[in-house]
């Protein structure tokens, strides 16, 4: 670029709302933009309504991130082999077009534990969300309110979950990762359970942990001073997080290479919440769920972020739909970017459809504006599929309409 095009294009960004958004970590702020970095930037949008699918919000999410923050939101384990994998599941499945069906009224609402919802896009539990941007959870929380979306709050969340349900002005459902130590999960479902929430979801997918290594290749990249947010050697993590404050919990609670089927009894005599139970990628641990007496079975692979099993949550997702044959709503996420993504899934048996990073994006991007958006666009890609399909409700999705190359 040469060097009046340059300042013009600096001229523009500084005009934009993107500038303000990126605040004093990236590019623009320091003098020392590249050529290339300007040609990348310039690809950019600067508002969320001129995102034209989720991956724009990404591209923004990107350069506004703090380095390891960006890390921590788009990495899986080792060599992100999950992850990938994720993403090429849904290439192996192809859509069935059912033509001359009247579809001018599509309708997405469904039924998913006694809960009416208008559609089964659902937000998937993330924490520390404030990494992401200032607005956090309550700004997911009123994008959600605003589209009309449930939401999934993690229980490693930066606001607590009382605000949260204000902010969404209705009940979310709890996500819990338990703790070793018992009373510490206790204390979070009764605090959750008097909250309204009415559901908790209990993720099993880290109890031996996980190998985060290009996490920490991006936090060791950035060039900033961690301690000025995060204690020393982040030692009291837990501690910051609200919905452990006066639980007790010491971080060595977390990690739960000990817990077996039986927790599942314990959580359904300490509470009156129905139990989903998230991170299923088996059809033998989907008929466990339902023999141990959860209400759901959530197919996920923590968004490649578990194991580096290398096989695509789609890909395991018939075998947990047969194995758990209709006794149980099912729920799937881990690598969902677009409407057509979803119609694969429903197509397959799944009754919702969780997202994480699609919306994670948005948020980082944006905040509440671009969570909005981010939902806003898969709701319309998935109208327009389902409309491409020949199949206005839900109820009319099914194996006819994907095939397998
Ligand atoms: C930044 C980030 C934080 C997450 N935090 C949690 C969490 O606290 N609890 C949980 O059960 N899952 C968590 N997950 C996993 C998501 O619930 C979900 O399974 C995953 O994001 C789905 O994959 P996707 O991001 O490809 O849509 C997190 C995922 C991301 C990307």
């Amino acid at each position: 670029m040469e060097t009046l095009a340059r300042r013009k294009f600096l001229e523009f960004l500084a005009a934009s709302p993107l500038l303000a958004a990126l605040g004093p970590y990236r590019l623009l702020a320091a003098e020392g933009a590249t050529d290339a970095d300007l040609q990348r930037l310039a690809h950019l949008v600067t508002a969320p309504e001129d995102a034209l699918d989720v991956f724009d919000l990404h591209r923004v999410a990107r350069e506004v991130l703090p380095t390891a923050h960006y890390g921590y939101l788009a990495t899986g384990t080792d060599g992100n082999e999950t992850l990938r994998s994720n993403r090429a599941a849904f290439e192996k499945v192809y859509l069935r077009a059912m033509r001359m069906v009247d579809t001018r009224q599509i309708d997405t609402t469904t039924e998913l534990l006694g809960q009416s919802l208008g559609s089964p896009i659902v937000l998937a539990p993330a924490g520390s969300q404030r990494a992401f941007h200032a607005g956090g959870e309550l700004a997911t929380a009123r994008a959600a309110r605003e589209r009309g979306h449930l939401q999934i709050l993690s229980n490693v969340s930066t606001h607590g979950i009382e605000e949260v349900i204000e902010a969404r002005g209705e009940p979310v459902w709890f996500q819990l990762y338990p703790t070793s130590d018992w009373s510490v999960a206790r204390r979070m479902l009764q605090r959750a359970e008097r909250a309204g929430a009415p559901v908790v979801v209990l993720t099993v997918d880290l109890n031996s942990g996980s190998n985060r290594v290009l996490e920490a290749y991006y936090a060791r990249k950035d060039g900033r001073d961690c301690e000025q947010c995060h204690a020393p050697g982040h030692a009291d993590w837990l501690e910051r997080k609200p919905m452990y404050f006066e639980t007790g919990a010491r971080e060595e609670a977390f990690s739960t290479p000990g817990m077996t089927w039986d927790y599942l009894a314990r959580i359904r005599a300490a509470t009156g919440m129905k139990l989903v139970v998230k991170g299923i990628v088996t059809g033998e641990d989907a008929a466990a769920c339902i023999a141990h007496g959860a209400d759901a079975v959530y197919v996920s692979n923590h968004g490649g972020r578990a194991e580096a099993s290398g096989w695509g949550a789609l890909d395991s997702l018939p075998e947990v739909v047969a194995a758990v044959d209709g006794r149980a709503p099912v729920l799937v996420d881990s690598g969902f970017r677009r409407g057509t993504d979803i119609f694969k899934a429903l197509a397959m048996g799944a009754d919702a459809v969780c997202v994480g990073r699609a919306y994670l994006w948005g948020l980082a991007a944006f905040g509440q504006a671009g969570v909005a958006r981010a939902l806003e666009l898969l709701q319309a890609e998935l109208t327009l599929v389902m409309g491409q399909m020949g199949t206005p409700t839900l109820a009319d999705i099914g194996s006819r309409h994907i095939g397998r190359h």
